[in-house]
């Protein structure tokens, strides 16, 4: 049996990176997916690869009408909606006297109005499901400050916020809402080398690893697969008691400066 058989999810950004892992844990744990993004090519391919229990469509999260054919697409291929992880986001690093409103927007358009936008979409869905959870997607640095990264932390932060008051409003309707902050985790986001065809992977990675111990006490990078391990525990009626929360998934990063 799946911990999650019988749940019809959404997962954006789930081309690639966490949100892939997340689309093919939930669909290993029984649940049915869909998966959005805007790399439509490698969405298609991951859903053709997920099989019936997976269906991909284009969803820029930062567009209303695309979140409006987002969810009918869910329901017809599955007749329901009960689950969401807010996983597509951007990064841009900028210093702050230097970044350009239009960056600045550009980062708020994705990560915060994209996971406004999701939560708002399906609220209505989860309701008439009878309950259902929502997992958003923030960041270690919505708790920590982080040099360059003024407009990604600024949405993160948003997040959080919004998980918190968004459990709060949803609790009497069933609707458990919970963030994850992962520190650094191996995705093209953190190693874009991973994109580059005439990379040297073994070279990228070497490297990462190599910054990573230095700084993560458990010394390495996270792998994305055990972000969605997170995002599972928070899908999942193994947290049937817990919402409103923000869950850091980063090796011990933020427990503390080592002098080492
Ligand atoms: N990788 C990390 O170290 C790290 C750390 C903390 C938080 N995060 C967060 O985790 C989430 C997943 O990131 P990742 O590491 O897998 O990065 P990634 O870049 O590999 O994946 C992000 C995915 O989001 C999609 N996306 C981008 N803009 C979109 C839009 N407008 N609509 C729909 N999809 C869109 C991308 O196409 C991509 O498939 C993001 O919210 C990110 O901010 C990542």
């Amino acid at each position: 049996m799946g911990k999650l058989d019988g749940r019809v999810v959404i997962v954006t950004g789930a081309a690639r990176g966490q949100g892939e892992q997340e689309a093919r844990l939930f669909v290993a744990e029984g649940a049915r997916v869909l998966l959005g993004d805007v790399l439509d090519e490698q969405g298609e391919a991951l859903a053709k690869e997920l099989g019936d229990a997976a269906r991909y469509v284009h969803l820029d999260v930062g567009r209303e009408e695309d979140w409006a054919a987002a969810v009918p697409a869910a329901k017809d291929a599955f007749g329901k909606v009960d689950g969401l992880v807010n996983n597509a986001g951007i990064l841009r690093f900028n210093e702050l006297a230097g970044t350009p409103l239009e960056e600045y927007l550009a980062v708020v358009r994705v990560n915060q109005v994209g996971a406004f936008l999701g939560m708002r979409a399906v609220v209505p869905e989860l309701e008439a499901a009878g309950g259902g959870t929502i997992v958003n997607t923030a960041s270690y640095v919505a708790l920590s400050g982080m040099t360059f990264l003024t407009s990604y932390a600024a949405t993160k932060a948003a997040v959080l916020g919004m998980t918190r008051v968004a459990a709060m409003e949803l609790a009497p309707k069933g609707i458990r809402v919970n963030a994850m902050c992962p520190g650094a985790i191996d995705t093209p986001m953190t190693n874009p080398a991973q994109l580059d065809p005439g990379a040297d992977l073994a070279e990228a990675s070497e490297a990462v690893d190599e910054l990573y111990k230095k700084l993560v006490p458990l010394g390495r990078i996270g792998r994305p697969e055990e972000v969605a391990r997170l995002a599972l525990f928070l899908s999942s009626d193994d947290s049937s008691y817990v919402t409103g929360q923000p869950f850091v998934v980063d090796g011990g990063w933020l427990a503390g400066v080592s002098v080492f």
